[in-house]
């Protein structure tokens, strides 16, 4: 992730719409937010208009780069909003290299001055000519010290997260491989039959690997550990969904002690959820997932146009993602096209990682549903429910005692209901609910469950008496 450890520094002209922007991306990741014009007008009790009339511009710019440089010399990661002069100040474009991932928030001129001309007095916006001179002026210097040009929220996350979500682009992928060195590609085998990625050439060997939980074995982990031939400034691109990015995100993350990786995931479940967040791994007998490593992608490269081939049945394991994260989220994603369906879900995914990038905290909340569909994966040896069908029923349990217990509003349950239809699981309740209590052991005894007081508003550890969480578990199964 770009900027995990880093600030978040936004830059652009005015009107662009920093401060909003900043204060929501700083909420998203839970991180503080400063307004470098709000703070000076603040420290010194004064607006901006009065700033510049009674001590000069010259003063001006020497007390914003000073606060900007203060503040991005802070060890707390940030999210700031920039003064729209602010980066045009050499010193000020030294501190963003070296502390902060930099983004312009873009805005066109028109646009800029309709907004800025209807609602503000600021001093460099007194005339049309004068304000387009501006912006003429310092829109090369924005776009020297950006990482990366945005338009919103989502854009700024995602940026934040290196991820590109882009239709068409598995036709510009070389475009997108980070570094200079050569490329492999560890792709599904399936995939790689419907989906020709366009890496150029630094391509020096593809490699396939079984389609679906077949590939995350240690044995295909050592065939791909003999045949890479990457040196340490290689990289390796993953094509495919959730279980191709995790078995060649964990390859990466071991050969040679970790080359760099690059993540092209193909399945619904993969765009909005698995190659997000740097988690990678492998299953063993004794359940999946249980060796891995955080192992962050340099970059994700979501293309939705490849879920056009996906069987219907693959994109519903995928909308019980876009369902939770909407509910987290408090936007209805499911609605969406697909582009902005990827976006959204992506963007907020970022956001908690950012906030939380080993699973220490924060993250939590992403399992909202899970511990009830694992319970239920774990009763039918992963055979039945599916993984998806299973988060559906793990939502209804977590919504019904979110509406028992923290007054969360029954319509949003009845919504989810009508938006996941599922049957119940042909499970043995007895042995879900035995599943659930060694996953209770195994934490301190405690079931620590993901609840929601309202949409956007998780609740996280909430813990209730096992009678409650038991029955609300049998309500999942068939009888
Ligand atoms: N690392 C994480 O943070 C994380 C998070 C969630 C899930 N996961 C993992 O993800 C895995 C599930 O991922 P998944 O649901 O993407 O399954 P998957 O990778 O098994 O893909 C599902 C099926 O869809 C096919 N397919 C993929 N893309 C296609 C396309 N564009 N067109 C047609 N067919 C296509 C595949 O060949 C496969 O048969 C699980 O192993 C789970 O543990 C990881």
């Amino acid at each position: 992730m770009e900027a995990a450890g880093r600030h978040i520094a936004l830059i652009g002209f005015m009107g662009a719409g920093k401060t909003t922007v900043g204060a929501e991306v700083a909420r998203l990741c839970q991180r503080p937010f400063v307004d470098v014009d709000a703070q000076l007008e603040h420290h010194h009790g004064l607006t901006i208009p009065e700033l510049f009339a009674e001590r000069g511009e010259v003063w001006f710019r020497n007390a914003e780069s000073e606060l900007t440089r203060e503040l991005l010399d802070r060890r707390e990661p940030h999210v700031l909003a920039l003064g729209g002069g602010a980066v045009m100040r050499p010193e000020t474009r030294a501190a963003l290299l070296s502390h902060a991932f930099t983004v312009l928030l873009e805005i066109d001129p028109d646009e800029a001055w309709l907004r800025v001309s209807r609602t503000s007095h600021r001093p460099l916006a007194a005339d049309e000519e004068g304000f387009r001179a501006l912006y003429g002026e310092r829109l090369p210097v924005y776009l020297e010290a950006a990482d990366a040009v945005v338009r919103d929220v989502d854009g700024v996350l995602l940026a934040a997260g290196g991820i590109v979500v882009e239709r068409g682009a598995l036709a510009r992928l070389d475009e997108h491989v980070p570094g200079d060195g050569a490329v492999e590609l560890v792709a599904d085998e399936r995939v790689l039959d419907l989906h020709r990625p366009a890496l150029g050439a630094r391509l020096t060997a593809t490699h396939t690997v079984p389609s679906g939980e077949a590939a995350k074995t240690l044995a295909i982990c050592e065939r791909l550990w003999v045949e890479l031939a990457l040196d340490r400034s290689g990289t390796v691109v993953a094509l495919g969904g959730g279980t191709t990015t995790d078995v060649a995100g964990f390859v990466a993350a071991t050969f040679l002690r970790g080359v760099a990786w690059m993540s092209v995931p193909s399945t619904l479940v993969g765009q909005v959820d698995a190659a997000i967040g740097g988690k990678t791994g492998i299953d063993l007998v004794q359940g999946k997932n249980l060796v891995g490593a955080f192992h962050p992608p340099a970059r994700i490269v979501a293309d939705p146009d490849l879920l056009a081939t996906l069987p219907a049945r693959q994109r519903a394991e995928g909308m019980a993602e876009v369902v939770k994260t909407g509910l987290l989220a408090n936007r209805e994603l499911w609605r969406l096209p697909d582009l902005q369906l990827v976006r959204g879900c992506a963007a907020f995914k970022t956001a908690v990682c950012l906030a939380d990038p080993t699973e220490r905290g924060r993250r939590a909340i992403l399992n909202l549903g899970h511990t009830f569909a694992h319970a239920l994966e774990t009763a039918g040896g992963y055979r039945e429910p599916s993984h998806g069908d299973a988060v559906a029923l793990g939502l209804r349990a977590a919504l019904s005692l979110s509406v028992r217990h923290l007054g969360l509003d029954p319509a949003v349950l009845a919504e989810i209901e009508v938006l996941l239809p599922v049957e119940p699981a042909r499970v043995d309740a007895g042995r879900a609910w035995e599943a659930l209590a060694r996953d209770k052991k195994a934490r301190g005894g405690r079931v620590r469950l993901v609840l929601l007081e309202a949409p956007g508003k998780p609740a996280f550890p909430v813990e209730l008496p096992d009678e409650e969480i038991r029955a609300a578990l049998a309500a999942l199964v068939a009888a």
